[in-house]
């Protein structure tokens, strides 16, 4: 468990209106965090009432979720082509750039993102912002840590092996693999920081989603949608 929710009841507003978009023998992605839980409760909901779709989760939570809620699961080995995939940000910029991986989640959740013909964000107002600054989180292998930390130094970042709470020493992601936070400041082009962050020997996948089609966001206290051009 992460922090205790502010904003619970935009994220909430957000993540149900997102389920609206789920059609009929839709395949969808299941995100991961407190935002989409509650696109995956909605769905559940429209699952009792006889929807049918099916889920590939992203994340354990996420798996937890979809079983709780009933919504059937498949793989991407099963259904590697998705028609819909829902997730939360930790920030995401007017141009719909989002910043993932608060819950460590955010190397399964860029898979089953791409393999999505429609990518939806679900998010608070606090998450959209004007330009990028939130730490980029960086999955990595446990033995690439000390090279992955001074690459992203070279690149101008700050980079801190993220602490587990409740356990002590290192988060271990669900892949088994350490995240690093690398503290950036201003982003000034995401893009390039993707490319450079991938080049990084041992980097399993860095939390810059630049995929991102739709996003449904709580504004003054409104659902508001803003989707890419
Ligand atoms: C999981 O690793 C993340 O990418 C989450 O999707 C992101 O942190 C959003 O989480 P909340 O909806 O809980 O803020």
């Amino acid at each position: 468990m992460r922090t205790p929710d502010s904003n619970a009841d935009e994220k909430r507003a957000a993540g149900v209106a997102a389920a609206d978009m789920v059609r009929d023998g839709m395949v969808l992605g299941l995100g991961t965090g407190s935002t989409v839980a509650w696109t995956i409760k909605r769905i559940g909901e429209k699952v009792e009432e006889g929807l049918e779709v099916l889920g590939v989760p992203t994340s354990y939570q996420a798996q937890e979720l979809a079983i709780a809620a009933g919504i059937p699961l498949t793989s991407l080995d099963q259904d590697p082509v998705l028609d819909l995939a829902i997730d939360g940000a930790d920030q995401v910029s007017r141009d719909l750039i989002a910043i993932k991986g608060g819950g460590a989640a955010h190397a399964r959740e860029k898979v089953v993102a791409a393999s999505a013909q429609w990518f939806v964000v679900v998010a608070d107002s606090t998450k959209l912002v004007g330009s990028l600054s939130h730490p980029v989180p960086v999955e990595v292998l446990p033995i690439a840590k000390r090279l992955a930390k001074s690459r992203i130094e070279e690149l101008g970042g700050s980079p801190q092996i993220r602490q587990a709470k409740m356990k002590d020493g290192p988060v271990i992601t669900d892949n088994g693999n350490f995240v690093i936070d690398a503290d950036f400041g201003e982003i000034e082009d995401p893009g390039v920081l993707a490319t450079q962050l991938s080049e990084i020997p041992g980097v399993v996948e860095h939390g810059i989603f630049e995929n991102v089609d739709q996003l449904v966001v709580v504004l003054d206290g409104e659902v508001k949608i803003f989707s890419r051009e």
